[in-house]
């Protein structure tokens, strides 16, 4: 199958990332499927407090179901898939002297940053994204996420050198198209600091699609995969309605 630009498809990405040529994408910037897991039992008050926030979605009767999924780690359908079956081919299609950002969370950023070594990638930064809201948690309540900024080859710049890598920027709270679904906007600084107009931003878990809603607001071209239908319906109907250019004035 022939992957073209500015598409969304439907499928698993270590399958269709096999179609991509090497040094095929300008940027990837992706929100990675791993298990949530919340880091022990929780008990009472806790265990209400777990499943009763942004997790809760069929009332009270349904509690003790919504804790054994978080008890899981399971926030969506497909999010048992390891690092090492997707990391190498990111580098592969990545060109050289670009930039990689993936988002994690702190139980899961060591493996991520491992792997992604192993894989060739350098380290080149640590961004927090302050979510603006937090969830419950028994050790300290999370009101943060993790962005782990990665080069391929040497060293460039991102575009606007005096931003900070703390990322302030709401949490989609209401009407949410994605369990785990990123703000547009948080998207679009990344896009914005490692490519320019015209490039191809790559994400391989595409979700309802705000990676690459961000690059087509940005007049970046994109490319996104998405193994759930549901998800992959979403993201599809969000890139084909009309889009307001960014009204960000530094591209
Ligand atoms: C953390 S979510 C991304 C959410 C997205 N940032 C948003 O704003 O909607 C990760 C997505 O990866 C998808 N996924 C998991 N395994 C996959 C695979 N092997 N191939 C393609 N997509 C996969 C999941 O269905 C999920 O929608």
């Amino acid at each position: 199958m022939e992957i073209k630009n500015d598409n969304i498809y439907l499928g698993d990405t270590r399958n269709l990332i096999k179609e991509l040529a090497d040094e095929s994408v300008d940027l990837v910037v992706s929100d990675v499927p791993y298990l949530c897991v919340s880091g022990g039992d929780a008990k009472g008050i806790w265990r209400d407090k777990m499943c009763g926030g942004m997790l809760a979605k069929h009332g009270r009767d349904n509690r003790e179901s919504d804790y054994d999924n978080v008890k899981k780690g399971k926030l969506f359908d497909h999010n048992d898939i390891k690092f090492s079956e997707w990391m190498s081919e990111v580098w592969r299609v990545l060109k050289m002297d670009s930039h990689c950002y993936i988002m994690v969370n702190g139980r899961n950023l060591k493996d991520l940053w491992e792997e992604a070594e192993r894989s060739g990638f350098m380290y080149q930064q640590l961004l927090v994204w302050d979510k603006g809201n937090a969830t419950p948690n028994r050790y300290y309540m999370n009101g943060c996420e993790f962005i782990l900024m990665l080069r391929k080859g040497m060293a460039t710049n991102v575009n606007d050198m005096g931003m900070s890598n703390l990322l302030s920027v709401p949490n989609v709270v209401a009407n949410k198209l994605h369990p785990t679904g990123k703000p547009v906007e948080l998207m679009e600084i990344l896009i914005r600091q490692s490519s320019d107009p015209d490039d191809v931003v790559l994400d391989p878990f595409a979700g309802s699609g705000s990676t690459l809603l961000a690059a087509k607001r940005l007049c970046r071209h994109y490319i996104g995969f998405e193994i759930d239908q549901k998800y992959y319906d979403i993201a599809a109907k969000r890139l084909t309605e009309k889009t307001e250019v960014s009204l960000f004035d530094n591209f």
